[in-house]
C-alpha cells in the first residue's frame, strides 16, 4: 500500500465514519470476510469496509449491465475486494518490461521473429483447443502479494513441452525463476518479463521442480542446484504480433507464453464469460499461460476466446482461468509478447 493512498482512505474513514457504512451490506461484508478468511484489526476493518464497499457497488453495476448486454462477461466480489486499485497493481501482476513500439521492435529484431517458415492458415486447425484435456497443465497457482507473473507462464509452457516429450507432467519451479534469472535482467519480485526467464533457462541449462524449489512468495537468494534439475529447453521461439500466428503455436505446440494488458479495474474481478475491455490497448503489463482456444455460441457470431490460465489462484475466474476475446484485433495485447519452449 503507498502511503498516499493509506492517507485517502484513511480520510474517508475518518471523515465519514463507520455509519457511513451501507449497513443493507453488513451480512455480505461478514459472509465475504469468512469465504476469503480476513482478519483485520479495528483500524483496518474500517479502511477495509470502505474499499470493499465502493468495489462491490461497481462490481454489481457492472453486472447489471451484463443482463442487459452492455458487456460480456461477468464479474465476482472476490478475494481481491478490499483492495484499491493502485494496491492491486502494485502487488498482483508484474511486467516491468518496458514494450513500447522501440522496445518491441528490437526485441523482434533481436529474435530474428518474422513469421515462421511454415505456420497453417486457421482453416486447416482444430475450432477448439485446450491443453488440459491432454494432460499438458498442471496445477492453477497463486502468485500471492509478488509480482512475480512473468514465471508461471514460463514454468508452465515448459511443463507442457516435457510432458509431450516424456509423458511425465512434473510441476516446475517458479521460485527458482524468481530467485535467479536477475542476470537475466528479472527483478524477482519487483517484475520481470518471461523473455528473460526463458532467457534464464536456457542459459543455466537447467530448471528445477516445485517439490525440490517450491514457491514462497518472496525473493531469496538463488539456490539453484544443479543435481536438481528436472527440465531445460534447446532453445525458444518469439511469435510475432499476430493473432493467426499464436492460433498455430497454441494448436500445434501446446501451451505457450503470453503477455497481456491487464486493466485492473475490471480484470481482477472477472468470474467468467468472454472478457472485453474497451480500455484495453497493447501495452503488455501481465503475463498468462494460454492453454487453448475455442468459441461460444456460432463460430461466425465472432464469439472467439483464448483460454487463459492465471496465477491468481482457483478461486479467481473459471477456476484459475479466464476466456479472453480472440480475433478482435490483439485485443488487450493478447499476441503481442508470446513465446514458446522447444526441449
Ligand atoms: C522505450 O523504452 C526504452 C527502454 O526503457 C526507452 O529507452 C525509450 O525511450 C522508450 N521509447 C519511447 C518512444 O518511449
Ligand atoms: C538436491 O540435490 C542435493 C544434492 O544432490 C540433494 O542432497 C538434495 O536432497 C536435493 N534436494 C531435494 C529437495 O531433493
Ligand atoms: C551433486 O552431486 C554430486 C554427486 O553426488 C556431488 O558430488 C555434488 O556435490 C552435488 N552438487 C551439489 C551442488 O549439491
Ligand atoms: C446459431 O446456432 C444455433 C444452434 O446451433 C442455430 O439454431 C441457429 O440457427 C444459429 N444461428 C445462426 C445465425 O447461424
Amino acid at each position: 500500500m503507498t502511503p498516499a493512498v493509506f492517507l485517502i482512505i484513511l480520510c474517508v474513514g475518518v471523515v465519514s465514519g463507520a455509519s457511513a457504512f451501507d449497513l443493507s451490506l453488513d451480512v455480505q461484508w461478514q459472509e465475504w470476510k469468512m469465504k476469503y478468511e480476513k482478519l483485520y484489526s479495528p483500524e483496518e476493518e474500517l479502511l477495509k469496509r470502505v474499499v470493499w464497499e465502493e468495489n462491490v457497488k461497481k462490481i454489481e453495476l457492472h453486472n447489471r449491465e451484463n443482463s442487459l448486454g452492455k458487456n460480456t462477461y461477468i464479474m465476482e466480489i472476490n478475494d481481491f475486494a478490499d483492495l484499491t486499485d493502485e494496491e492491486f497493481k502494485d502487488m498482483i501482476t508484474g511486467i516491468t518490461l518496458p514494450i513500447n513500439n522501440t522496445m518491441k521492435s528490437l526485441w523482434k529484431r533481436a529474435l530474428g521473429s518474422s513469421l515462421p517458415n511454415s505456420w497453417y492458415w486457421r482453416d486447416a486447425l482444430p475450432k477448439f483447443v485446450d491443453w488440459r484435456k491432454e494432460g499438458y497443465v498442471t496445477h492453477v497457482r497463486v502468485q500471492g502479494r509478488c509480482n512475480s507473473c512473468w514465471a508461471f507462464p514460463v514454468v508452465g509452457a515448459i511443463e507442457g513441452q516435457m510432458f509431450k516429450k516424456t509423458g511425465k507432467l512434473t510441476p516446475l519451479s517458479v521460485q527458482n525463476l524468481v530467485d535467479c534469472s536477475k542476470p537475466q535482467g528479472n527483478k524477482g519480485c519487483r517484475g520481470g518479463t518471461t523473455y528473460n526467464a526463458f532467457q534464464y533457462v536456457l542459459q543455466n541449462g537447467g530448471l528445477e521442480s516445485e517439490a525440490t524449489y517450491p514457491y514462497e512468495g518472496k525473493e531469496g537468494l538463488c539456490r539453484y542446484n544443479p543435481n536438481n534439475s528436472s527440465a531445460k529447453i534447446t532453445r525458444f521461439v518469439a511469435l510475432p504480433e499476430n493473432e493467426d500466428v499464436l492460433m498455430d503455436a497454441v494448436a500445434t505446440k501446446g501451451p505457450v507464453a503470453a503477455g497481456i494488458h491487464v486493466v485492473h479495474s475490471s480484470l481482477r474481478f472477472y468470474k467468467k464469460g468472454i472478457y472485453h475491455e474497451p480500455k484495453c490497448n497493447n501495452y503488455v503489463n501481465h503475463a498468462v499461460l494460454v492453454v487453448g482456444y475455442g468459441f461460444e455460441g456460432n463460430e461466425t457470431d465472432g464469439n472467439n476466446y483464448w483460454l487463459i490460465q492465471n496465477s491468481w489462484g482457483e478461486r479467481w475466474g473459471l477456476n484459475g482461468y479466464m476466456k479472453i476475446a480472440k480475433d478482435r484485433n490483439n485485443h488487450c495485447g493478447i499476441a503481442t509478447f508470446a513465446q514458446y519452449p522447444i526441449v
